[in-house]
């Protein structure tokens, strides 16, 4: 299964959300391939430190994309591919070739506004492949006493995307991951809400991926 982070808006958590599920498919005991389409090579450098068991690789152009995606997803049960923020063609390349797009959205109306227009690739591959890939929006960085607005839930409806439940809390320790070469669940009690969290949203999104139980690193973190 070729998982892609999509949103041609950068800063928007794409690199934290691929890391950290690349490492929980790993954990599952899956065979994970990291792909990193994103110039600054970020996540590839991030999951070599966080979780070394994934193959990270890295696709430097849309050329690349297209040729090599379909091969590597035949090579590992997952490959979750992190996403540029802003070179269209890559991102196009990407979605032509993911079974599963995630959309990762920071909650704000000017946001969700924002991804109509960001999201506007997604919808020319869906169209042109009969409705693949399917799509599902993350909100990240969300206020820990947000309300999402019936203003926001009218335009993320109005998008005809679906929204996962769970969404991801704006809290330091995601900020402070990668520069401790690890993901939240390997950062003891500070990470154990973050770990929660991410363990909830990932059974949510992909429930048979899940091993049935979480991994003894994972139930160590969550307690
Ligand atoms: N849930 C979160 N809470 C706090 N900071 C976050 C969260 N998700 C991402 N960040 C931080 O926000 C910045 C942008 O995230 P990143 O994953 O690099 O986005 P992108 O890949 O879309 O550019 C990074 O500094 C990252 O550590
Ligand atoms: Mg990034």
């Amino acid at each position: 299964m070729i998982i892609v982070i999509a949103n041609s808006k950068g800063g928007v958590g794409k690199s934290t959300l691929a890391v950290h599920l690349a490492a929980w498919l790993h954990e599952q005991g899956h065979g994970v391939t990291l792909a990193d389409c994103d110039t600054q090579h970020s996540s590839s450098q991030w999951i070599g430190e966080a979780a070394p068991g994934v193959t990270a690789v890295t696709l430097a152009d849309p050329d690349e994309i297209l040729d090599r995606l379909p091969a590597l997803g035949q090579q590992c049960d997952f490959v979750v591919a992190d996403g540029p923020g802003s070179n269209t063609e890559t991102s196009r390349a990407l979605l032509l070739r993911a079974d599963l797009a995630l959309v990762p959205c920071k909650a704000s109306m000017l946001e969700v506004r924002a991804l109509a227009q960001a999201t506007n690739v997604l919808r020319q591959a869906q169209d042109i492949r009969g409705g693949q890939p399917n799509a599902k929006i993350i909100l990240s960085m969300v206020g820990k006493t947000y309300r999402l607005t019936q203003d926001m839930k009218d335009a993320a409806a109005a998008l005809e995307l679906p929204m996962a439940h769970t969404a991801l809390i704006l809290r330091q320790i995601y900020a402070d991951a990668p520069g401790q070469g690890s993901v939240v669940w390997q950062l003891g009690a500070r990470g154990r809400e973050a770990a929660v969290e991410v363990n909830s949203l990932f059974r949510e999104i992909l429930p048979d991926a899940f091993a049935g139980k979480p991994s003894r690193r994972v139930r160590r973190a969550i307690g």
